[in-house]
């Protein structure tokens, strides 16, 4: 079997996958309060990561990740009101942040429903006062999803957001019917402390070999992520895994 490239942990199904994402996530937690007497995170929208938040939410780490130190973001927020069920806040809300202590005021909610540039303005806003004007901010960890054909947060392939340079969020205007949405832009995603990307499912074997083949003519998006001080790790299932080294 061929090596996996640097940062790949397989595992044998999602399960495992979330077990493990979760414990990451506890013990970056408890890293950054250690260090810095707070923990930042943004986290992903999608469903694969929501067995990790529903393990979160679950006795040990309900209990043990200091939650009350925990500021949390999101990479990326569809146009939709809070409560819609395409919402990444309203499905990190049901799933982690109505069972644990995380004050409301550290809750850094996307106000998506407001429309995409809006919503990004009004998002950049609340990242620099919260991580200081003139800096690019620097999230402890940032958890990302894979789409399949190599989008991560919501930047899609030859989008504009993808050359953002200026700005820390950027609105997307997707081909209708998607929703309109806001998503962090490069360069806060690779000043990133550590970045988890969580992939799973055979669907998405494809675009996990292109972030490492190098091949073609403009990386996937994912691809694009390379924290310049930061780690990054890719927990894939093993169905996601299989055309690696191919
Ligand atoms: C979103 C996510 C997006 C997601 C991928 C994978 O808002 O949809 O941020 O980038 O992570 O599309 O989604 P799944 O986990 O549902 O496959």
């Amino acid at each position: 079997m061929n090596p996996m490239p640097p940062g790949v942990t397989v595992f044998p199904d999602e399960e495992a996958l979330a077990r493990a994402a979760a414990d990451l996530f506890a013990l970056s937690a408890a890293d950054a309060v250690t260090a810095r007497g707070r923990f930042t995170v943004a986290l992903s929208g999608g469903t694969t990561p929501l067995r990790t938040y529903e393990l979160l939410a679950t006795d040990p780490h309900r209990v043990t990740v200091p939650w009350r130190r925990v500021h949390v973001f999101w990479g990326d927020e569809r146009c939709v009101p809070p409560g819609h069920h395409d919402s990444n806040y309203g499905a990190a809300k049901r799933s982690l942040l109505s069972r644990v202590d995380v004050p409301q005021e550290q809750v850094h909610r996307i106000p998506a429903e407001l429309g995409a540039v809006p919503a990004a303005a009004a998002y950049e806003k609340e990242l620099r006062e919260f991580f200081g004007a003139g800096l690019l901010p620097a999230f402890d960890l940032i958890v990302l999803g894979l789409g399949e054909e190599g989008h991560t947060a919501s930047l899609f392939p030859r989008s504009p957001a993808l050359d953002v340079t200026a700005h820390l969020a950027a609105p997307v205007m997707p081909p209708p019917p998607a929703h309109p949405r806001v998503t962090l832009t490069l360069p806060v995603l690779n000043h990133a402390r550590h970045v988890l990307f969580l992939v799973a499912g055979s669907a998405k074997a494809q675009a996990l070999r292109e972030v490492f083949s190098g091949q073609g003519l403009r990386p996937v998006p994912a691809a694009l992520v390379r924290p310049v001080d930061g780690r990054v790790n890719w927990y894939v299932t093993r169905d996601a895994s299989l055309l690696l080294g191919k």
